[in-house]
């Protein structure tokens, strides 16, 4: 259930400003706080490269911040290589890690200027073929992770003991394998499977040196990395930790990479949407929003999350409350069975956390319009919507 945070009324006032200037619904990503995140992640894993997983936020103030700090971006469509040449975003930077690609998408990339590839498949492999003076592969591994209902390793990677079989096929068709990937689940409650892959990944490695004289050079261990949504967890730092303990069980030749999205972008985003029209209805009453299920709240239904909301209230008595999406469908409901003050049509909702895959699983359905997102506190000065503020 969602948390739901009542503030005093004046507390209002930036939201209201914001959606005076820009209207409502709106998405405000704060690219300082996508910046801060980045730094913090990078301090709790030293020593680790990071390419930003685009399809979590896919925003141009999102891509120019976090290449101003230096990341690297991991793409898995030509749309997203597009979005990175709208900001002249550096395509050495950069690594391709959709394991199933057609050829467009290999020729759409190399013509970027990519030339990491996952694959995790012969028939996948089997593509490069024409490339394989211009690509190095890595071989994403599955880790199943049964403590996060966002299992990455469902859908894609091999097992453990076909590693070494695409090795071998890779060098009998002069393609280069130089390291493994892995994605141990996303929005883990804990770092256990990050060191359970990478104690494996270890192994792998070795076993591949010791049989055929390859030396692995990279290790990409994915994304995962939590945020807090309604229940507390662990801090960064906590977690990475003994990923940093397993990760130097590894020889130091190997490079170590990572692709996280949600812990980078989530905190950044807040949702705000107004209230468009009231009804009673049982005992509840109903509040119908200009944003649901169907916009920036989609990921509820795809992502599993629920997310942290405030509103804006100086009436001490509550009353059961239901706060639903603008779409004529039943299922465009946010939050039910909450107590809370009474709303006015016009107040204002916040929604928090809401940076990773909320704008970029939005539909139109109903043709109600998509949030807009508004970007604040920006690095630079090449994109539209910059908004300046001395908060
Ligand atoms: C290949 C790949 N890399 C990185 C990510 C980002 O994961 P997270 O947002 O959990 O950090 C995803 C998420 O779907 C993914 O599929």
């Amino acid at each position: 259930m969602n948390r739901i945070t009542v503030e005093p009324t004046e507390k209002a006032e930036f939201y209201q400003q914001m959606v005076q200037q820009h209207g409502s619904p709106l998405l405000i990503l704060d690219c300082e706080k996508l910046a801060h995140q980045f730094k913090t992640l990078s301090k709790a894993l030293p020593g680790v490269q990071f390419f930003y997983a685009i399809k979590a936020l896919p925003h141009p103030a999102a891509i120019k911040t976090l290449d101003t700090l230096g990341a690297g971006f991991d793409i898995a469509t030509s749309g997203e290589i597009e979005l990175l040449r709208t900001q002249s975003a550096r395509a050495r930077q950069t690594i391709h890690t959709h394991p199933i690609k057609r050829d467009d998408d290999i020729r759409d990339a190399l013509r970027f200027g990519c030339t990491t590839f996952v694959i995790d498949n012969v028939w996948e492999l089997e593509k490069f073929v024409d490339y394989r003076h211009r690509v190095g592969l890595l071989v994403r591994v599955s880790f199943p992770n049964p403590n996060t209902p966002i299992d990455l390793s469902r859908k894609f990677g091999c097992r453990e003991d076909e590693v070494s079989i695409l090795i071998q096929k890779a060098q009998s068709l002069g393609l280069h394998v130089k390291g493994l990937s892995f994605h141990a689940g996303s929005q883990c409650t804990n770092s256990d499977n990050h060191v359970h892959a990478i104690k494996q990944c270890a192994k792998i490695i070795d076993d591949v040196y010791n049989n055929s004289g390859k030396l692995l050079s990279v290790l990409d261990i994915g994304g995962g990395f939590p945020v807090e949504y309604m229940q507390e967890i662990m801090d960064i730092e906590s977690f990475c930790r003994p990923v940093n303990e397993a990760l130097k069980q590894l020889p130091d030749h190997i490079q170590i990479i990572a692709e996280p999205g949600r812990y980078l972008s989530a905190p950044a985003m807040k949702a705000v949407s107004s209230v468009m029209g009231k009804a009673k209805r049982g005992d509840a009453c109903w509040y119908y929003l200009d944003d649901g299920i169907y916009g920036s709240y989609s990921g509820q239904l795809f992502d599993h999350a629920t997310y942290p909301l405030t509103i804006f209230s100086d009436i001490k008595e509550t009353e059961e409350a239901v706060l639903a999406g603008p779409t004529c469908d039943s299922i465009d409901v946010i939050a039910e069975q909450i107590t809370m003050p009474p709303l006015s049509i016009g107040d204002i909702v916040v929604g928090h956390q809401m940076g990773a895959y909320t704008s970029a699983t939005s539909t139109e359905f109903n043709l109600f319009d998509k949030a807009k997102i508004v970007a604040i506190n920006q690095p630079a000065l090449n994109t539209e919507n910059i908004v300046r503020l001395n908060k």
